[in-house]
């Protein structure tokens, strides 16, 4: 029996097309899957297609060609079902007019039908720190409240999917803590996330794997420790009893001991060595240069 998937990303083209007949691709044939319970990290430059793809997923754009299924349900047969199952929070905060933070959610929920949420709103208010807020417009809000707002719109039907569109960008060091912890807590309620970032250090923390799409192309798709593995080396820094200090990358299952006596080091000469592992920035630097 063939597993369910989360999201189904197949063949999707998009190519957009402006006044001046200048058309930009900028989905060009990806296809790849999300399971249930996963967090899938979505990287790539600016203009890669990050966002493009999320919008079709979310049924706000249509796809040149090729479809999404969620939880095997085609988001252009079936938008409205889908669109129940999936809660998006954009790259670009969206202020809502006159309405206090509970309004907003309360509004939001009715729109989903949901006609008694507050136990849900207050949960969620309180989860993401702004109960003490909840009485304020959004333009009173700081930079990393409005973000965390926006979470909180995204959770009011309790989603089986979150899309996070750089859910960390301009948020300061305790936050982004607080969130990762956050999204680590709805992949145990089985929630399964994607998110895109330009952190290469998030994804690397959160990520159980990621897909790395260059002009809109889907370069590498794979657990983040394998990418990590395959694509880049260990370093080992050495000091030396005299103090100098030696450094050189081992090759793929290369044994320590052999690098040494390549290299013609004895161990009785070292004072300290460190082997650090290779980052998933280096891997994604890897794959967009070749
Ligand atoms: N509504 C639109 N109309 C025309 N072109 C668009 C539109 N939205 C995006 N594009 C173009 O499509 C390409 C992909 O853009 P997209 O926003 O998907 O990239 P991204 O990976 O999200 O980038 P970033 O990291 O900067 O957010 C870019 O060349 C962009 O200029
Ligand atoms: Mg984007």
């Amino acid at each position: 029996m063939e597993k369910i998937r989360a999201l189904e990303i197949d063949n999707l083209k998009k190519t957009y097309k402006s006044h001046n007949a200048v058309s930009t691709e900028a989905l060009k044939g990806i296809s790849f899957d999300v399971k249930p319970g996963e967090i899938f990290g979505l990287l790539g430059p600016n203009g890669a297609g990050k966002t493009t793809l999320i919008s079709i997923i979310t049924t706000l754009e249509k796809p040149t060609s090729g479809d999404v299924r969620v939880f095997g349900e085609s988001v252009l047969q079936n938008p409205l079902k889908t669109k129940t199952q999936i809660g998006i929070v954009p790259q670009e905060v969206v202020s809502s007019g006159f309405f206090n933070l509970e309004e907003i959610l309360k509004y939001h929920s009715g729109y989903y039908g949901i006609k008694d949420n507050s136990v849900r709103i207050n949960h969620l208010l309180d989860r993401l720190k702004l109960a003490d807020h909840k009485h304020k417009m959004m333009r009173q809000l700081s930079g990393g409240m409005k973000r965390r707002m926006m979470i909180a719109k995204a959770l009011v039907h309790s989603p089986q999917i979150l899309l996070l569109d750089e859910p960390t960008a301009g948020v300061d060091v305790e936050l982004r803590t607080q969130l990762w912890q956050f999204v680590r807590e709805l992949q145990k309620e089985g929630v399964s996330i994607v998110l895109t970032t330009h952190y290469l250090q998030e994804a690397e923390a959160l990520c159980d794997r990621v897909g790395i799409i260059n002009k809109g192309e889907l370069k590498y798709v794979g657990h983040t420790k394998e990418i990590i593995s395959q694509l880049t080396q260990k370093k080992v820094s050495i000091v030396t009893n005299a103090g100098e200090k030696i450094s050189f990358f081992l090759n793929k299952n290369q044994a320590l001991g052999e690098a040494l006596k390549e290299k013609m080091i004895n161990l009785d000469s070292v004072f300290d060595l460190n082997i650090s592992e290779g980052t998933l920035e280096e891997a994604f630097v890897k794959v967009l240069n070749t």
